[in-house]
C-alpha cells in the first residue's frame, strides 16, 4: 500500500474540515483508491489552537509554513492559509522541491495562476485547486476532464454563496440589503468585512479560474468587468419580480466564433423559468454549456468547512495518483494560447434600465429616441400608475445591444432633463439555445 505524506499550511475553517475528514474517511478512501494518506505536519500560526484537529502526537506542529516544503516525509502540501505572498513563496519552494500542491486559494489563483501553473508543469508536479471554485462542486474537475472532448461555448455561474444568501433574503422577504446583509453576517455566510463578497471580486477571481480551465489562457483580473450587488436598489427586485426574473450575481465565460471570450461578473435578470434563478440561500450553481454535450448543471454548496474539503481531498487523491505514476492533470493547457479577450464594453446583452422620468406627455418619445438613434430597440415599456412627484419610475426592457451603445444613450438620455438621475441598467441573461 503506497502512504502520501500530508503537509497542510493554515488549519482554520477548511484545513480543519481537511483535517478531520481525511482521519475520518481514511477506510473508504483507501478501499477506493488503495492509498493511505498521513498528516505528517502542519503550519499554524497558533499551535495551541491545533488540539483537537490534529494529534500533537502524531503531526508536527510548525508556525513557520515553509518547514512543510523542506520536510522529506511530506509528498503533498496542502496550502489553506490564504492571502498571497506567503501561499505564493510555499508553493514556489513545494514544486521546486518535488512535491505535489494542493489549494484553495483563488485570489492566489487569479493574481498568479499562469505563473504556478506553469511552475508545476515546469517540475512535473501536479497542482490541484478544485476548492478554489464553487467549494464542494467538482465543477473544474468536469471542466477538466468530464468535457474535455467540448469546446466551452457558456459558463453561467452563481459562485458566491454570501452575494446569492443575501439576494435571496432580499427576494424572497422584501428586507432590505442591509438586514439581509446583517443576517447573513450572524448565520456565518458572510465575513465581518464582505467587502471581497459583494463587491464582487471574490466572484471575480472563480471567474479567472473558471476561463482558465475552459479556455487555456488566464485573463489579467484587471481585464473581468466586475460589479458587486450592494449598490441594488429595493425596487429593481419589485420590478424583476413583476417582470418574472430574480436577480443573481452571475459570473460569465463567453466564447465567440472569432475566439474572443468575455468574462464579467454582475447583477442579473435571470428568468424565473431557468433553474439558475431558483438556486436560493448560500448554494452555488454552474450552467456549463459544450458544442458537443450541450447544457450540463452543476449545483451546491459552495463553501464551509466540510464540502470545501470534500474538493481538496479528491485533489489530494488526484495527486497521489499522479505522483503514484499517473499523469499530472494538464492545467497549463495550450488550446486556446492565442485567444483574445473581449473587451467589456463590446459585448452585447439586453437590458432592464429604470429612469425616474418626468411626468410629462413627449418623454418617453424624447427617450425613445435616443436609444433608436444607437440602433437599440426596445422590447416593452412600463410605467407604474399613481406615482407621486414629477418624476416616476420608467421601466424599458432593450433588445440585445453592445454595453458601450447602451452607455453613451443613458449618457444622452441624462443630459436631456427629462430624468432625475442616473438610470439603472441591469443586464438579462436569457439562456438562448
Ligand atoms: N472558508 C471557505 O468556505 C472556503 C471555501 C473555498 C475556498 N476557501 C479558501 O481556502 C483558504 C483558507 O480559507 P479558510 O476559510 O480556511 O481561512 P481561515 O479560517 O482564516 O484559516 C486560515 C488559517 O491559516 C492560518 N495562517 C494564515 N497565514 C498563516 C501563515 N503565514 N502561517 C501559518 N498559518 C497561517 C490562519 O491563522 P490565523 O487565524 O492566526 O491568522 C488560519 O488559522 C483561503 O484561500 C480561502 O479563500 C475557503
Amino acid at each position: 500500500m503506497e502512504t502520501f505524506g500530508i503537509g497542510i499550511a493554515g488549519l482554520g475553517v477548511v484545513g480543519s474540515g481537511v483535517a478531520k475528514n481525511l482521519v475520518k474517511n481514511a477506510e473508504l478512501i483507501t478501499q477506493r483508491t488503495g492509498f493511505k494518506f498521513e498528516i505528517k505536519a502542519a503550519a499554524l500560526r497558533d499551535p495551541a489552537l491545533a488540539h483537537g484537529i490534529v494529534d500533537p502526537s502524531k503531526v508536527k506542529l510548525t508556525t513557520n509554513s515553509m518547514e512543510l516544503a523542506n520536510d522529506p516525509s511530506i509528498h503533498i502540501i496542502v496550502e489553506l492559509m490564504g492571502g498571497t505572498d506567503a501561499p505564493r513563496t510555499l508553493i514556489q519552494e513545494s514544486l521546486k522541491n518535488g512535491k505535489a500542491v494542493v489549494t484553495a486559494n483563488k485570489a492566489l489563483l487569479a493574481e498568479c495562476g499562469e505563473e504556478l501553473t506553469a511552475l508545476a508543469a515546469h517540475h512535473r508536479k501536479p497542482f490541484g485547486f478544485e476548492a478554489s471554485v464553487a467549494g464542494g462542486i467538482p465543477v473544474l474537475k468536469a471542466l477538466r476532464e468530464g468535457l474535455v472532448a467540448n469546446n466551452i461555448l457558456s459558463i453561467h455561474g452563481i459562485v458566491n454563496g454570501t452575494c446569492n444568501y443575501i439576494l435571496s433574503q432580499i427576494a424572497q422577504t422584501g428586507s432590505t440589503y442591509g438586514a439581509a446583509l446583517a443576517e447573513a453576517q450572524k448565520l456565518g455566510f458572510a465575513e465581518a468585512d464582505p467587502t471581497l463578497d459583494v463587491e464582487g471580486f471574490d466572484a471575480m477571481h472563480k471567474t479567472v479560474v473558471l476561463a482558465a480551465l475552459a479556455h487555456g489562457f488566464w485573463i489579467p483580473q484587471e481585464m473581468v468587468h466586475v460589479q458587486g450587488i450592494s449598490k441594488l436598489a429595493s425596487e429593481d427586485f419589485a420590478f424583476a419580480k413583476m417582470l418574472g426574473y430574480t436577480i443573481k450575481l452571475i459570473a460569465t465565460v463567453k466564447s465567440h466564433p472569432d475566439g474572443a471570450v468575455e468574462a464579467h461578473v454582475q447583477p442579473t435578470f435571470v428568468p424565473n423559468r431557468h433553474v439558475l434563478a431558483s438556486v436560493s440561500s448560500s448554494f452555488n450553481a454552474l450552467a456549463i454549456k459544450g458544442d458537443v454535450v450541450g447544457e450540463t448543471l452543476f449545483y451546491g454548496r459552495g463553501a464551509g468547512s466540510d464540502p470545501t474539503a470534500s474538493a481538496v481531498i479528491a485533489d489530494i487523491v488526484d495527486a497521489a495518483a499522479a505522483l503514484s505514476g499517473g499523469h499530472a492533470p494538464h492545467l497549463g493547457a495550450t488550446h486556446s494560447l492565442y485567444a483574445k479577450i473581449k473587451p467589456y464594453e463590446e459585448t452585447m446583452a439586453p437590458y432592464y434600465i429604470r429612469l425616474g422620468a418626468l411626468d410629462k406627455p413627449g418623454t418617453l418619445a424624447t427617450i425613445a429616441q435616443v436609444f433608436a438613434a444607437h440602433q437599440i430597440g426596445i422590447s416593452s415599456v412600463f410605467q407604474p400608475k399613481d406615482h407621486p412627484g414629477d418624476f416616476v419610475p420608467l421601466i424599458l426592457l432593450c433588445d440585445t445591444a453592445p454595453e458601450r451603445d447602451v452607455r453613451l444613450a443613458l449618457a444622452g438620455i441624462a443630459g436631456l432633463g427629462v430624468v432625475n438621475g442616473p438610470a439603472t441598467a441591469i443586464r438579462l441573461e436569457e439562456f438562448a439555445p
